[in-house]
């Protein structure tokens, strides 16, 4: 017999847009004779003791326009399928079955499942396991292969573009070199493309380690002409080739954060007294909080999109947004690498010539 109810689960970080994707996966799907239980706190939801909530039209209206999710999520838990960077961790055969057997119970014909790396590794674990799975995309970090943009991003970059205005005018006041620390664990988009937008005089991103000696010299040419900077710096950007964090984290991966200050403390090492530094650490502000026109338009989309794709019986598939387009490519396909700047990037070569250090 098959179902027409599915699982909606959201794991990982949470990321602007969310609800419109869960709102517009229910509203089309309703369309279309669906019902579904949206799990709470990610696949926790949906493990014992089993906890979702009934999502129709009427519990969805209203909320695509509100940051966070209406499910709730961790990362971390039961179902965690990454130990830590690039280690693909196979979830314990038992806790599989148990989220199998409890789709099952529910009389759910499938998951649409919304997450990062990590989540999206759960979730073809799961499908082989046997149970549908549909994915969608989803990072601030906009750093999914296959996908040229994730919903959430705007509104992180736009965030990290109004910090850099508002950074600009006092530093500038001050006479002071003022760093900015975004997210942007293993790649540096949301730093390379506010700090383009936002006139950063050097962007410092994972994909390309610099020497701090050159950051210097760069800022002593600025301090001789009287002139201020301001430096967008990814969390996980790396000086001599090491990140900077702040300590493990639960059951995942690192913690980072402190980069800017870390920078501040080297460079004062280096050369004391020299320059009048601050940093300003933007952290979860650029997750939070209402998503821009242009996220909610494509989570939209993504959930539109996902919802079709389920229907269709394109399980073991993660829609993706390509080419001005919805599409869709295997799960497998699309988590184990990272989507990174590299020279060729848009942003970056764009920078370089306008001659930000972005080395
Ligand atoms: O993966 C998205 C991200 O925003 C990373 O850039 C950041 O390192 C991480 O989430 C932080 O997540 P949390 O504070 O929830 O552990």
């Amino acid at each position: 017999m098959s179902f027409k109810r599915i699982g909606i689960i959201n794991s990982g970080g949470d990321c602007p847009g969310l609800n419109a994707v869960i709102a517009s996966v229910v509203k089309s799907g309703a369309e279309l004779g669906y019902e579904f239980y949206g799990f709470i706190k990610g696949w926790e939801g949906l493990l014992d003791p089993i906890q979702f909530m009934k999502l129709d039209p009427d519990a969805v209206r209203g909320i695509a326009h509100l940051g966070g999710t209406i499910l709730g999520t961790v990362n971390k838990g039961r179902f965690g399928a990454k130990a830590g960077e690039g280690n693909s961790r196979q979830i314990p055969e038992d806790v599989l079955h148990e989220a199998r057997d409890n789709c099952k119970a529910l009389g759910l014909s499938g998951l649409i499942v919304i997450g990062g790396d990590g989540t999206l590794s759960g979730a073809l674990q799961l499908m082989e396991a046997g149970v549908p799975i549909v994915g969608v995309p989803k990072t601030i970090d906009n750093d999914l292969q296959h996908t040229d943009r994730t919903f959430g991003f705007s509104t992180a970059t736009q965030v990290a573009v109004d910090a850099l205005d508002r950074v600009h005018t006092t530093a500038t006041s001050h006479q002071r070199m003022i760093f900015v620390e975004t997210m942007g664990r293993h790649a540096g988009w949301i730093a390379i493309r506010a700090g383009l937008a936002g006139g950063a005089d050097a962007i410092l991103i994972p994909e390309f380690p610099f020497a701090l000696e050159d950051l210097v010299a760069m800022l002593q040419r600025r301090q001789a002409e009287g002139r201020s900077a301001t430096i967008v710096v990814a969390e996980g950007a790396k000086v001599h080739g090491q990140r900077v964090h702040e300590g493990e984290a639960l059951d995942r991966e690192v913690k980072l954060g402190g980069i800017a200050q870390y920078l501040i403390r080297a460079i004062e090492e280096m050369v004391p007294d020299e320059f009048d530094m601050r940093a300003t650490v933007l952290g979860h502000i650029q997750r939070g909080g209402t998503p821009t026109a242009g996220d909610r338009a494509l989570a939209k989309a993504y959930g539109v999109a996902a919802m079709r794709a389920f229907d269709q019986g394109k399980y073991g598939q993660m829609v993706i947004y390509h080419n001005a387009g919805m599409g869709s490519i295997s799960l497998a396909d699309a988590v184990g690498s990272i989507k990174l700047v590299c020279p060729n990037t848009m942003e970056y070569e764009t920078a370089r010539a306008l001659g930000v250090f972005v080395h």
